[in-house]
């Protein structure tokens, strides 16, 4: 018989538990990273976008190490995705377990006792009465892809309503109806037909002119005033597919209104209406889904990103009786992977008795903070979101809101130099989306440094 191994320890690090702070000890980047990135640029792909020259060994709560010992505070948390911050030793001591006891079997071919509960108790938490069900993948696109295919094999409808400056991944199926920036899309050729993008909500910016603070409930009767009288009949669509807050298009948050009128349309003309919540979800937003804010129930939602911990798994989840597919019409050799299922489990338990709370609790302490700099400095247009997901919209002028992407270049690179971890998000916002788990010094200190960061941009223009 096979001796069961004990856990394995961290390794060391100079992060301790307790640190909460940043602290760099060599300029940026550091002679070990400046090696790495050389290497890099030998050997790795180059369609990735790296910013700066952050250059990852260790990471701890909030905290991240790079390889030559300076130590950051993470508001990127891996694009959304740490949400119970990095590494915590219950995610750790899960993933160590199910590894030292199964790592692989396939969900496709086998049964999982976990992979059961994981699809029970995701089904418990989808909004909506009724049973549900659920297929795991392994990635954000992947939980696209399955809901392109469910949406189009229960309805046998093929066509599909998407919105500009969504994100939905880049698998082919995905990314016909990924509309954010176009090199994403240039090269590939042709993508799936029958895709028709209509403009999204945005407050600040409505499409149909209005003023802001906008309601835009028009973004959603424009498909019965046009879209359903010019180019597509409603009998023919499958599928809306709507980001509930758009996240990679620049953390802007679907009215709640408009949600409602795109829930009635939907319902009217029997179309499935599916939210994608692989950046909004599990939590982030200080509810498990960013569409509870508005009470939508969508017919499917698609996970990833947060649902682990940092593990590759995704979730597709819809009503029971809307999941009919048949034995092979759909599977996975990974999806639902037995470890990352583990860290899902555990992460699961740290969202509910945690924190989904502390999201909404930082949330409000950071936009207490930043929600009047918009009258406080000139180059921030809009400060928008929910829970720990929030934009910081730069602009080169408030009235004509011109964009400022140079500007947000400088600021989310000036916060590095601080030691604060920072990503952009659409053409000119910057976003603060930290693990979960950050505590008021923490938030104190990101709103002080990224403050601080558009301060000196100001000043500089
Ligand atoms: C809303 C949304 N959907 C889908 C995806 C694709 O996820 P992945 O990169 O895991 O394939 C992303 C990734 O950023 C996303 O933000």
């Amino acid at each position: 018989m096979l001796a069961r191994g004990s856990p394995v320890k961290l390794p060391p690090t100079t992060i301790a538990i307790e640190t909460k702070l940043p602290n760099l000890v060599t300029s940026l980047p550091g002679p070990k990273a400046v090696n790495v990135i050389a290497r890099d640029a030998q050997f790795v792909s180059p369609s990735y976008t790296r910013g700066y020259p952050l250059v990852a060994k260790y990471g701890r709560g909030a905290m991240v190490e790079d390889v030559d010992g300076n130590v950051f505070l993470d508001f990127a948390a891996g694009i959304a995705v740490v949400s119970t911050g990095h590494c915590h030793p219950r995610v750790v001591e899960a993933i160590q377990k199910q590894a030292a006891e199964l790592i692989h079997i396939s969900g496709t071919d086998f049964y999982l006792p976990n992979m059961v509960e994981l699809a029970q108790r995701l089904g418990a938490i989808a909004p909506g009465a009724g049973p549900k069900k659920v297929f795991f993948g392994n990635s954000g696109t992947e939980a696209i892809e399955a809901a392109i295919k469910l949406a189009r094999y229960h309805t046998r409808r093929d066509k599909i309503i998407a919105f500009h400056g969504c994100f939905h991944g880049r698998t082919l199926g995905a990314l016909s109806l990924t509309a954010s920036k176009a090199v994403q899309r240039k090269g590939f050729g042709s993508l799936l037909a029958g895709i028709f993008h209509i403009p999204y909500p945005n407050s600040y910016r409505c499409p149909y002119g209005h003023p802001s603070p906008c309601d835009c409930v028009e973004a959603a009767t424009f498909l019965e005033t046009e879209i359903f009288k010019r180019l597509v009949d409603p009998s023919e669509v499958a599928a809306v597919f709507i980001e509930p807050i758009q996240g990679e298009g620049g953390y802007v948050p679907a009215p709640e209104k408009f949600l409602l009128e795109l829930e009635r349309i939907c319902r009217k003309h029997g179309i499935l209406l599916v939210c994608d919540e692989v950046q909004s979800g599990m939590g982030r937003t200080g509810k498990w889904w960013a569409g509870d804010h508005a009470g939508i129930e969508p017919d499917i939602i698609c996970v990833a990103k947060g649902i682990a911990s940092g593990m590759p798994l995704s979730a597709t989840i819809a009503r029971a009786s809307l999941m009919d597919w048949k034995p092979g019409a759909h599977a996975s050799t990974f999806g639902g992977n037995p470890v990352c299922i583990a860290a899902a489990l555990v992460t699961m338990d740290l969202l509910e008795t945690q924190y989904i709370e502390n999201a909404r609790r930082m949330g409000e302490f950071l936009m207490a903070r930043m929600a009047d700099w918009p009258s406080r400095h000139k180059i921030v247009g809009d400060v928008r979101g929910k829970g720990l997901m929030i934009g910081v919209e730069i602009v080169h002028d408030q009235k004509t809101k011109e964009r400022a992407p140079d500007l947000r270049e400088h600021i989310v690179n000036r916060a590095f130099e601080k030691g604060v971890l920072l990503l952009g998000a659409g053409e000119n916002t910057v976003r603060v989306c930290p693990p979960l788990m950050i505590d008021e010094e923490q938030a104190d200190f990101a709103a002080r440094t990224l403050e601080e960061c558009i301060h000196e941009v100001e000043s500089s223009v």
